[in-house]
């Protein structure tokens, strides 16, 4: 791997700091973030939504009228430690994430959080998930892809603006720490759960061009500056995501939670950056039109709230594959949107998570089978079987740049039964 020297920047070194973890990594980070008095939450936590992943609200919104992901991401998948969870055992772990709540506002200035569930949690009751809970054993979505299929019992996904803070929640979540933001923690997963990975991450313009001397990545700094994330374009745009309404789970015990997909990407953009031309890339990403009309400046900005690629684009993909011989990922994507908006919440974010460019993909929707439909369309195997420039991953929108290393699928509950539930809460 290529090591440049350069001096590190705050933006890489609080990356690092998140990456690295524990007390040190805390103060050193609190450090370069200026020691920000960051807002604690309030007394009482009545007035806050049912919904764990009604995060939208909270999140800054740029001045086109996008939704900004919070730039600092921390996922920690557990394992339960016991047999079957007891009332005691769920008081814990709602108390331990109500202190959260108390010891930062609930927003991307202080911290934002949700807590999920496999079916591998879920296999240890005797009764099953209602019929409400589209929640299966996660797997392969396409026939070139071999990830780990994961079982962990949960994940939690912690997210702010600044780096020390889910450092922090993580320290206090593991009994570490007392107190967080001058708030006494009443309790913590020590002895329910234990930690069993962590991954961390990053979006937002100009963190991944500080942090792009890693696998993956060519020699050159490629990843230009305005980019919130590796690839080089602006992804989430408010009218290409699905309302946090179409994600929320309707009916049943769990109406109010969603569920949610948690994938780890590995990219490899040496072809992405120095075999294509930023046309090719544009075709790729979005689609042969907006290349061809040069629709998209620099990381997309420009586009304002929609990428643009709309209902014609997705109807011309067949013409395109045999005109220009290649297809593009948001084309095929729009194949699948429900009243002219897709049907998954993207809060994906990049990664340098063991010195690999990456992708952690966190997607939310009202059932597994939303995503897996969506995943599938992204392997465009009619045009594959029809146009013989388009190849399983070549000329196949991103998918020569992208290796799934892992899949899991988790239901996220109103936060109601955020602690350990049973499948009839
Ligand atoms: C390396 C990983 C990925 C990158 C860098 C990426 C990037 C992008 C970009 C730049 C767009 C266009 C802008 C926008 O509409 O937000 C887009 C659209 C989209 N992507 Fe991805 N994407 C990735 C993986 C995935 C995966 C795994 C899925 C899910 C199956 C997915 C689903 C979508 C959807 C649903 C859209 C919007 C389509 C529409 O407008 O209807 N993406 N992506």
């Amino acid at each position: 791997m290529a090591r440049k020297t350069r001096g590190i920047s705050r933006r890489a070194f609080v990356k690092s700091a998140v990456a690295i973890g524990g007390a040190a990594a805390v103060s050193a980070c609190l450090d370069r973030e200026g020691n920000p008095d960051v807002p604690s939450g309030p007394d009482d936590l009545s007035s806050y939504p049912t919904r764990q992943h009604a995060w939208n609200d909270s999140l800054m919104t740029s001045d086109v009228g996008n939704v900004m992901a919070p730039k600092h991401h921390l996922l920690l998948p557990f394992n339960y430690t016991g047999d079957t969870p007891t009332p005691d055992e769920r008081e814990t772990v709602e108390k331990t994430l109500q202190s959260l709540e108390h010891a930062y506002e609930r927003s991307h200035n202080g911290l934002l959080f949700t807590m999920s569930y496999s079916p591998a949690y879920f296999d240890r009751f005797d009764e099953s998930l209602p019929d409400s809970v589209d929640l299966p054993h996660p797997k392969a979505l396409s026939s070139f892809e071999e990830p780990e299929l994961e079982d962990y019992d949960a994940i939690i996904h912690l997210a702010s603006d600044y780096g020390h803070v889910v450092l922090a929640a993580e320290e206090a979540i593991m009994g570490k720490q007392d107190t967080l933001n001058g708030h006494e923690m009443a309790a913590s997963f020590e002895g329910t759960f234990e930690k069993a990975e962590r991954r961390t991450g990053f979006v937002g313009e100009g963190i991944p061009a500080a942090n792009q001397d890693v696998d993956g990545i060519p020699d050159g700094d490629p990843v230009p500056e305005d980019s919130p994330l590796f690839m080089g374009f602006m992804s989430g745009f408010s009218d290409n995501q699905a309302t946090e309404d179409r994600v929320t789970i309707q009916d049943g015990p769990f109406a109010g939670g969603t569920t949610q997909h948690v994938s780890r990407i590995r990219l490899r953009l040496d072809d992405w950056y120095v075999e294509q031309n930023r046309e090719e890339r544009v075709a790729e990403m979005f689609c042969p039109f907006h290349a061809e009309e040069g629709l998209v400046e620099g990381a997309g900005h420009n586009l304002g709230t929609d990428s643009q690629v709309d209902g014609e684009c997705a109807d011309r993909i067949d013409e395109d594959a045999r005109t220009y011989g290649r297809i593009g990922h948001s084309q095929k994507m729009a194949s699948v949107r429900e009243n002219g908006k897709p049907i998954i919440l993207r809060r994906d974010f990049d990664s340098t998570d063991g010195g690999e460019a990456g992708v952690h993909f966190v997607s939310l929707h009202r059932g597994i089978g939303d995503f897996e439909k969506t995943r599938e369309a992204m392997n465009g195997e009619k045009q594959v079987k029809e146009s013989p420039a388009i190849k399983q991953k070549v000329n196949n929108g991103i998918l020569e740049y992208m290796f799934v290393k892992h899949r899991a699928n988790y239901l996220l509950p109103p936060r109601a039964h955020r602690a350990l539930p049973t499948p009839a809460p």
